[in-house]
């Protein structure tokens, strides 16, 4: 494969020599841009023998060949190892001054980054918004490790040791394209259930988890059906791309009928959106007004379970997945988790804590995956990119049990 490894101005470039060579091992083709400070550390000299291949720091060499966009079209994936906070910082930022960033910009393979600093740079609110906003783009990160660092002190803050990059690297290709021929219904968002013209009952749900299923389940090479419930135009627009095809669907009763077409051309249908249980008996025709006379009692009704439904419902080698949202911790979290699978009889549950500040409208989540036996079959944290890779991993392992 093409792989570019990107080299940033830290001491611990030393110990990215060892990562090309592990790369160079496994039989890929390598290419090293490093950026002017990495020489610093290590000449080019030293990148040019190990990697076999040219190295340049220079947007203006090799221009015949358009070289400062040609890597990053060219690579399957790139490794930034060190990543220091300054890189980090232009990479969320997007900035293209140096080879390394046309490179990021001009490519679409995924990115693992390394970071290296120390521990009061990691630990800054600035790099920790950039970390997230990485993160969130879908960039994988693997360290930092904490240990002694440069200058005597120790902390979070040191290059992750070069087998573990690797290793991080070989599970990144692996994922690539492990989903190719595979179509996934998602619906995300949640559902408003209309009172009169102007009112609705609806949930906190912002689509942010749902429309991350559908970006790495795309990304892995599925084909992707979304049906998008209220999901607000920002966070939707993460999911237009290739591969994914957005409908949208308002209340419980059309996302019903949404997902039950959908599901008919679908290998794996994953609930994520958050449905309302209840709906209103009588919508009103006019906007319920005080002169309408008194506080207003508004009478509900059960809304038809779309997951029970898909999964009674579901063809031989169809999965079906749901999301439990639940406010219990931990035995009582799993307990309530295990009865709700049950319930729905689903292939997959994802037990998801969420609370005021938990879960819903937060950039990260923390997920439990349990399997049809019961069991935890895998627990995610993190961004909500990270959690959608776990549990689409646990979708796969479960269609090859
Ligand atoms: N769900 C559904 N139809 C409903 C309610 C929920 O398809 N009418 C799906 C959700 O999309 C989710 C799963 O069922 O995948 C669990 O949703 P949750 O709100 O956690 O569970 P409920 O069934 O509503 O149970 P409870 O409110 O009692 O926790």
């Amino acid at each position: 494969m093409e792989i570019v490894v990107g080299v940033t101005g830290g001491i611990a470039a030393y110990k990215t020599v060892h990562l090309v060579r592990l790369l160079i091992g496994d039989g890929h083709n390598v290419h090293v841009v490093p950026t002017p400070d990495a020489l610093r550390f290590v000449g080019l000299p030293t990148w040019e023998a190990i990697s076999r291949n040219r190295v340049t720091t220079s947007v203006h060499e090799d221009v015949p060949q358009v070289r400062h966009v040609a890597l990053g079209q060219a690579a399957e994936l790139i490794i930034v190892a060190p990543a220091t906070a300054n890189t980090l910082a232009s990479m969320a930022a997007g900035l293209a001054h140096d080879l390394l960033g046309t490179t990021l910009l001009a490519s679409r393979a995924p990115v693992l980054v390394a970071p290296a600093m120390h521990t009061e740079m990691w630990q800054h609110p600035a790099t920790q918004a950039n970390m997230a906003t990485l993160r969130a783009r879908g960039v994988q990160v693997v360290g930092p490790d904490d240990g002694p660092l440069t200058g005597g002190d120790s902390g979070p803050g040191r290059m992750s040791e070069p087998e573990a990059i690797h290793a991080a690297a070989v599970a990144l290709l692996q994922r690539r394209h492990d989903l190719a021929g595979l179509t996934i219904a998602v619906s995300a968002g949640g559902t408003r259930e209309p009172i009169d013209p102007v009112r609705f009952i609806g949930n906190r749900s912002s689509g942010r988890q749902g429309v991350a299923l559908a970006v790495a389940a795309a990304e892995r090479g599925a084909q992707v059906l979304l049906a998008s419930a209220n999901i607000d135009g920002d966070v939707l627009a993460e999911a237009r791309r290739p591969g994914v095809e957005i409908t949208q669907a308002g209340s419980a009763a059309e996302l019903s009928e949404l997902m039950a077409q959908l599901a008919t051309r679908a290998d794996v249908v994953i609930m994520a959106a958050a449905v309302a249980d209840y709906r209103v008996v009588e919508v009103s025709d006019g906007k319920l007004t005080k002169e309408s006379g008194g506080v207003p009692t508004i009478r509900l009704t059960e809304n038809e379970d779309i997951l029970a439904g898909l999964a009674s419902r579901r063809r031989p080698g169809q999965t079906i997945v749901g999301f439990a949202a639940e406010t219990a911790r931990g035995d009582e979290l799993l307990e309530r988790g295990r009865r709700k699978r049950r319930r729905k009889g689903v292939d997959l549950l994802a037990v998801n804590e969420v609370g005021w500040t938990t879960g819903f409208g937060v950039a990260d989540n923390k997920l439990v995956i349990l399997d049809a036996a019961d069991a935890v079959t895998s627990e995610a944290a993190g961004s909500k990119r990270e959690v959608a890779d776990a549990l689409l991993d646990a979708v796969l392992a479960a269609r090859r049990a």
